[in-house]
């Protein structure tokens, strides 16, 4: 779906949420690469990200046009600080209370509640949206993201032990919250 602009203010600074747009795409493509890389807490390394602009632009379009989901660009005093997103969590009925959820911003724009301002603003638009339950995936050791997610109502659920294996041999553990709306 697409976000129609709101405004918030943060510790004296303006937070802007919106839909993303074509001319975005390239810069939603270095985020990715540069959010990647700058924590151990993402589900990739920078260097797998390849996607083009003409990929970007096709899943700006249909992030916008979904009509189980928004993807939701976030900026601070208007510089591009990353982005929230939902989905549905597959297609089949029984599955259609269930939404997903992702977040990720850049390092210079966390620990200031960035987060949980637009984190609890995606959670009621999911609520808003029909869905019963939010979900998420967080990685072992990311204690910031895990905090914040109990903060507004996750819990952990289970664990996929040893679901990522870095490029130094070690491992973390896939934590699986939900949060019932
Ligand atoms: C995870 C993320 C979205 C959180 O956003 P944020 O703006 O940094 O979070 P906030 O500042 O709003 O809140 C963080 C909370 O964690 C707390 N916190 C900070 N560091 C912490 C730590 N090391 N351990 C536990 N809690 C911590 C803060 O005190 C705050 O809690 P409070 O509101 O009760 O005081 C952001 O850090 C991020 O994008 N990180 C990089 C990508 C990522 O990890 N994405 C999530 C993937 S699941």
């Amino acid at each position: 779906m697409f976000f129609e602009e709101e405004n918030y203010e943060l510790d004296g600074h303006t937070v802007t949420l919106r839909a993303p747009k074509p001319e975005d795409a390239e810069i939603l493509i270095e985020y990715l690469k540069t959010v990647c890389d700058e924590t151990p807490f993402l589900s990739q390394y920078g260097d797998e990200v390849k996607l083009t602009v003409e990929d970007e632009l096709k899943f700006i379009e249909r992030r916008n046009e979904s009509e189980t989901g928004y993807l939701i660009l976030v900026f601070e005093d208007g510089e591009f600080a990353g982005n929230m997103s939902f989905e549905r969590v597959g297609t089949s009925r029984r599955a259609q209370h269930r939404a997903s959820i992702g977040i990720a911003y850049f390092q210079k724009n966390t620990g200031h509640g960035l987060g949980k301002l637009t984190l609890k603003r995606l959670l009621k638009l999911i609520k808003d949206s029909g869905y019963e339950q939010a979900e998420l995936t967080v990685l072992e050791g990311n204690e910031r993201a895990k905090h914040l997610y109990e903060s507004l109502g996750f819990k952990e659920i289970g664990r996929i032990s040893k679901a990522n294996k870095y490029d130094d041999g070690t491992f973390r553990d896939d934590i699986l919250m939900v949060a019932e709306l």
